[in-house]
């Protein structure tokens, strides 16, 4: 399987690797196909992602996204992080193989249930931001 070079460089030397013990919002995504965990740890402040980190048991492409993903979404508002897709994080990675795509939404729905915690927090409805979250079983596996 042909990786980009992005894709290796952040797969063996991963961005935001850890856990915030303060953190505002906290996501954790399975994929209940393939087993792989990822969990989102986002620090808040004034409605701006100041810092994330991440923690994941999975893929090469797992690993890859969430290191990207974060990265993306660092500094960012909370409405722009909402607007993250995993096409986007595929693209910031020069692409990925077509049969790990799959791989990369757990990145995207890690973020989104770490910002659904925050909210919920906050006493207000994450479905009023529109955040919608997928069941794990609706996460298609990747063939590993
Ligand atoms: Fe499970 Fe990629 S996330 S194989």
């Amino acid at each position: 399987m042909e990786y980009s070079q992005k894709v290796m460089e952040h797969f063996t030397d991963p961005h935001n690797v850890g856990k915030i013990e303060d953190a505002d919002g906290v996501g954790e995504i399975g994929n209940a196909k393939c087993g792989d965990i990822m969990k989102m740890y986002l620090k808040i402040e004034n409605d701006i992602i100041v810092d994330a980190k991440f923690n994941t048991y999975g893929c090469a492409s797992a690993i890859a996204t969430s290191s990207m993903a974060t990265d993306l979404i660092k500094g960012q508002p909370v409405s722009e992080a909402l607007k993250l897709t995993n096409k986007a994080v595929v693209e910031a990675l020069d692409g990925l193989p077509p049969v790990k795509i799959h791989c990369s939404v757990l990145a995207e729905q890690a973020i989104k249930a770490a910002l659904a915690d925050y909210y919920t927090r906050q006493g207000i409805d994450p479905a009023s931001k529109g955040i919608v979250i997928k069941d794990d079983d609706e996460i298609d596996a990747c063939s590993v």
